[in-house]
């Protein structure tokens, strides 16, 4: 789902060193369907010349406070009517008090005095401007009025210094920019509980039994929940990818920390989609010390089962439905008989959907082929696609499945 197509985005430069990293910006905003309207100070443009931005938006760059537009009209004016979003990236320190304390004596500060549209700030300046107490107040101020802030990280500065003061990269100021798009989108107000990649049981402090999910397939559906707008709770056993900007994170590694996690965030949540492969045997105890090749020619490891989580989220839907998800959907990665096992899991689990998924296409593949079954005997046999597109799939039939609850 594309929030950003023909969103007007207004995006401020102000005079730091970190301006360079606007271009970025403006490219990919414009790169992903945004109409991006350059506005930059005068200090801005030592920085970086406007032709940079005039080029990569297709739109003039608006510096004097004063121009005209086309129509007569003030053009900060106008910029500040057409955007839905201000983006102001980099935030210097002076631009922030002037924001803080409603100046209007240059384009961005007038714009952001005039506008209706929310506000994104990314500062950008030295450690100790950022820590000085003036700026933290002005910044205090700016939250409290809704604006909001994409906070700076911690790293190397231009000056040589090392400090918090950086401007946030770019992936993480879009993501900031999609997730305000996306809180009037088709789940906006929806909990969604998603779970993702293989759980690992330990047989000792250096050995795990794990699979071979790899978490992408849940990591689409929080990207894609929350461009929908939706509350994201991502219970995830996953190190290596990186979390969706907006979904609230839990770090689980075994499977009865899987299973903990999702009866908590499951209460009265609107879907559940467990996408995770938890672990359905662990050793019966993990050894306290290494185990030592030495000690033996062969090793047997005594495995019990783990708790069946949809199992008990099913029981749980069933005695006392207000304290478990109204929607819930399953997965089933099968070897043979892949319709006809994923069907019993279906009710077994008492799930609204199940997603079958023939192995060994599946484990860390970014294309997959999927059959939806749903609990009404529905089947949707989908062609090969990507996760991303599989992901809008199963979250238009959830939505279905709300609107029927
Ligand atoms: N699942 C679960 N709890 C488990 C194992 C799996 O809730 N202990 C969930 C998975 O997240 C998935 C669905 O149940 O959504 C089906 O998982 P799968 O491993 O295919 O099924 P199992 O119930 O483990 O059955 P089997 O191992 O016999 O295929």
């Amino acid at each position: 789902m594309n929030v950003f197509l023909n969103k007007t985005i207004v995006l401020g430069v102000t005079g730091s060193i970190a301006a360079y990293k606007a271009a970025t910006l403006a490219s990919r905003l414009h790169q992903v369907g945004a109409h991006v309207h350059v506005a930059m100070t005068d200090a801005a443009a030592h920085f970086v010349a406007p032709l940079t931005f005039e080029s990569l938006t297709h739109h003039p760059v608006l510096r004097d406070v004063l121009a005209l537009g086309a129509d007569s009209e003030i053009e900060h004016v106008s910029f500040a009517k057409r955007a839905h979003l201000v983006l102001i990236a980099p935030a210097t320190a002076n631009t922030i008090a002037k924001l803080a304390h409603g100046f209007a004596n240059d384009v961005i500060s007038a714009i952001c005095l005039d506008t209706r549209a929310p506000i994104l700030l990314a500062p950008a300046m030295e450690t100790g401007m950022w820590e000085n107490a003036a700026t933290q107040e002005n910044i205090a101020v700016l939250k409290r009025r809704g604006v909001i802030i994409i906070e700076p990280d911690a790293g190397h500065l231009a000056s040589g210094a090392s400090g918090k003061g950086r401007m946030a990269e770019p992936s993480e100021i879009i993501d900031a920019v999609r997730h305000v798009f996306a809180l009037d989108g088709s789940m906006a107000g929806k909990r969604v509980v998603i779970t993702a990649g293989g759980t690992r049981e330990a047989i000792d402090p250096v050995r795990v039994i794990s699979n071979h999910s790899s978490g992408k397939m849940g990591y689409a559906l929080a990207e894609e929940a929350l461009a929908r707008g939706a509350n994201v709770a991502l219970i995830t056993s996953v190190q290596e990818l990186p979390i969706p900007y907006g979904a609230n994170v839990t770090r689980v590694i075994s499977t009865r920390d899987l299973f903990d996690a999702v009866l908590r965030e499951g209460r009265g949540a609107d879907v559940l989609i467990m996408a995770a492969a938890p672990a359905d045997f662990r050793p019966a105890s993990a050894a306290e010390q290494k185990i030592k090749k030495e000690a033996a020619e062969d090793l047997t490891i005594h495995l019990v089962r783990n708790p069946d989580i949809l199992g008990e989220v099913a029981r749980v839907r069933e005695q006392n439905p207000a304290n478990a998800p109204r929607v819930a959907v399953g997965f089933a990665a099968e070897t043979n008989d892949l319709i006809d096992n994923a069907r019993a899991k279906l009710e077994r689990k008492g799930l609204d959907m199940i997603v079958a998924n023939p192995v060994p296409q599946t484990f860390g593949s970014d294309n997959v082929k999927a059959t939806l079954l749903l609990k009404n005997h529905t089947e949707l046999d989908l062609e090969p696609m990507s996760k991303e597109n599989l992901a809008a799939i199963i979250l238009d039939q959830a939505e279905n499945f709300l609107k029927q609850k």
